[in-house]
């Protein structure tokens, strides 16, 4: 029997995807060959990758003629070095949410100064630092929108006259935004787009003149750019499956459709949390993230047990991170409101034990 899987990432994909996916594997449209086996340089490719560029503009309203997209390897942690290498020529800010967060500054040292603009590490990360000041002389301002292992979001997000550049890894699609705000957006694939291999780059192409350094090819967008994705071999079989579950996105009703979902999965999770006497929730009710919810047991209860029940019932995935500990529900996309409900279910009975 299929898992309820609430990993957090790589996690569930929709159905369509690893129906489409597998049978590529087989043969791709009618062509003798697999999807494994096509060059990059091919037509089929060259349609599917156009095809995953194009449905990632349409998905944050964007226009062609000001963004490019890109599919690059080495994951959102290559962007950390990207980002710097690329746009950091005098001083940067930085909002430190979490984990991720610090990697991003420690490689952007690398390259020039940091500011840590403002950071929620007094309180482990459990929340997201509000009225933030920012000078107005920043090569750019990065953000983390989702924090991923402390389950905190940004439900608003800073206002600069800086560029603004976000890590999206682990809410990217998952809600209404205003992408126009930012001048650069990258997320590894892996939780709400795709398979992993594969991280998605949407940038401002005002933003490339902004690229004062000379730097490395692998390195430089604007070579990205003029190879369109395929300086060096592109995982061909990941981005096909971000086409795949862009087009899921679209045929499942879009971004409002799928916000509204998630919204009504969190909700149902974290208003067990609230409710049942047997748990607790990590962070600040206010910046609780949509996607990864964390929550601990409560003294007196026995966790072997809940874990136990869980595993039980075939449900997956939900142990904290190592950094939190208690657990860690991840809702993207793909996951159902029935899963949602029977790891609720599962809550409750554990509560009347
Ligand atoms: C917000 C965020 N940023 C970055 C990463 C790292 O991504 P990658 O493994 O693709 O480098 C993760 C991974 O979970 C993440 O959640």
């Amino acid at each position: 029997m299929k898992k309820y899987n609430f990993n957090a990432g790589p996690t569930a994909l929709p159905n369509d995807v690893f129906k489409f996916s597998a049978e590529a594997i087989k043969e791709i449209d009618k062509t003798g060959l697999s999807i494994l086996e096509i060059s990059h340089r091919s037509e089929k490719f060259s349609e599917i990758i156009t095809k995953a560029k194009d449905l990632a503009l349409e998905i944050s309203c964007l226009d062609k003629n000001e963004y490019e997209v890109l599919f690059l390897q080495g994951g959102a942690s290559h962007q950390y070095l990207m980002v710097a290498s690329n746009f950091l020529n005098n001083v940067a800010g930085y909002i430190n949410t979490g984990t991720w967060s610090e990697k991003a500054i420690a490689e952007a040292k690398y390259y020039g100064n940091v500011i840590e603009i403002a950071s929620s590490k007094n309180k482990n990360h459990t929340y997201i630092p509000n009225d933030i000041k920012i000078s107005e002389d920043l090569d750019y301002l990065h953000i983390t929108s989702n924090n991923t292992i402390f389950g905190t979001q940004f439900h608003k997000f800073p206002e600069t006259k800086s560029p603004l550049i976000a890590d999206m890894s682990s809410d990217i699609f998952s809600r209404k935004i205003n992408f126009s705000k930012f001048d650069l957006i990258y997320a590894g694939a892996q939780k709400n787009i795709g398979a992993a291999g594969v991280t998605l780059v949407i940038l401002k192409k005002e933003l490339l003149k902004k690229n004062k350094r000379k730097i490395p090819s692998i390195l430089s967008y604007q070579n990205h750019v003029d190879k369109q994705s395929l300086y060096n071999t592109p995982p061909v079989f990941s981005i096909y499956t971000c086409m795949l579950n862009m087009e899921w996105i679209l045929k499942s009703g879009g971004i409002d459709m799928i916000e509204k979902n998630n919204i009504e999965k969190a909700k149902l999770l974290y208003n067990e949390i609230d409710n049942n006497e047997a748990f607790h929730g990590f962070v600040k009710k206010s910046d609780r993230s949509n996607m990864n919810v964390t929550f601990g047991i409560n003294d007196n209860y026995n966790s072997e047990k809940f874990n136990e029940m869980c595993s039980k019932n075939n449900i997956h995935g939900i142990k904290g991170h190592r950094s939190v500990g208690g657990y860690r529900v991840s809702l993207y996309n793909a996951i159902s409101i029935d899963s949602v409900r029977i790891l609720v279910e599962i809550m409750k009975k554990f509560n009347k034990i």
